[in-house]
């Protein structure tokens, strides 16, 4: 009998009654995945998205409350055009299936971004899906197209100008709120954990209001290979964390 018995991998242990209320994750990862395999970089947007298919019918599984992605950064549209219009056409393809099995999923969807520059036919999509899913009850996905952090904030700012040109509002009497109300996030609590695949270790323009306490949980695992188990990785590390807020 050997002495020593190698055990198997331990599974993390989730905590499944206190899970937090809104998990974040840049799906990153996706053209190494590709590149590994010798396969072009679309491939690995189609997987990626299969991956936050899974993922996302398993949040709403587990009774997560809000989950965000990161699909399409106001950054992304410097890549070439033959990636940024394949990832169009996945986006289209998703939100045509998403449509068609939402009766089934049930799962509360949103955007966060700037969707002028996406085609019509996605806008009416994206705007459908939305419209279709208002009153689903359970956890809201909100995909983050064309979105960056400073854009939104400096939307969020520009409005609140206007607003004090226009109405002599007193701009000393804009609160964190005020602007917290003005972003694509308006009415979502901020995200407890952020998740980054792919070991990038940065926020690439992420939710940069939003996160000012998030915990984050960053893995060196591409997102196209991001599973079950690595999701409850992020849960369980969280869940030992001690949040302080600045507080003691
Ligand atoms: C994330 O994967 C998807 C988008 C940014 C649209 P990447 O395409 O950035 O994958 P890597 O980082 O090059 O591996
Ligand atoms: C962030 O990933 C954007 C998304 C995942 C949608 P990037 O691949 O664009 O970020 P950088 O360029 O590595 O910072
Ligand atoms: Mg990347």
């Amino acid at each position: 009998m050997p002495l020593f018995r190698k055990s198997a991998p331990q599974e993390p242990e989730v905590d499944f009654t206190a899970l937090p209320r809104h998990i974040a994750i840049i799906m990153d990862g996706n053209g190494r995945w590709a590149k590994r395999r010798g396969l072009p970089r679309t491939a690995g947007h189609a997987a990626g998205a299969e991956t936050f298919r899974t993922i996302a019918t398993y949040c709403k599984e587990i009774g997560l409350d809000y989950l965000t992605v990161y699909a399409f950064s106001t950054e992304n549209w410097k890549r070439p055009a033959e990636e940024v219009s394949a990832i169009m056409k996945l986006l289209k393809k998703y939100l045509l299936e998403a449509i068609d099995q939402m009766e089934r999923d049930r799962v509360k969807m949103a955007f966060f971004g700037d969707l002028t520059p996406l085609t019509p036919e996605l806008r009416e999509l994206c705007e459908q899906t939305k419209e279709i899913s208002r009153h689903y009850e359970g956890c809201q996905v909100n995909i983050c197209l064309n979105y960056g952090g400073r854009d939104e904030i400096t939307r969020a700012v520009r409005f609140l100008a206007e607003q004090c040109a226009r109405e002599g509002r007193d701009p000393a009497s804009i609160t964190e709120q005020d602007i917290s109300d003005r972003l694509y996030s308006a009415g979502v609590p901020d995200p407890d954990l952020i998740i980054r695949p792919s070991g990038e270790i940065r926020t690439s323009n992420f939710l940069l209001w939003q996160s000012a306490y998030s915990e984050y949980y960053f893995t060196d695992v591409l997102w196209p290979d991001f599973s079950k188990e690595e999701l409850h990785k992020a849960i369980a590390s969280y869940q030992k964390r001690s949040r302080r807020f600045g507080g003691v």
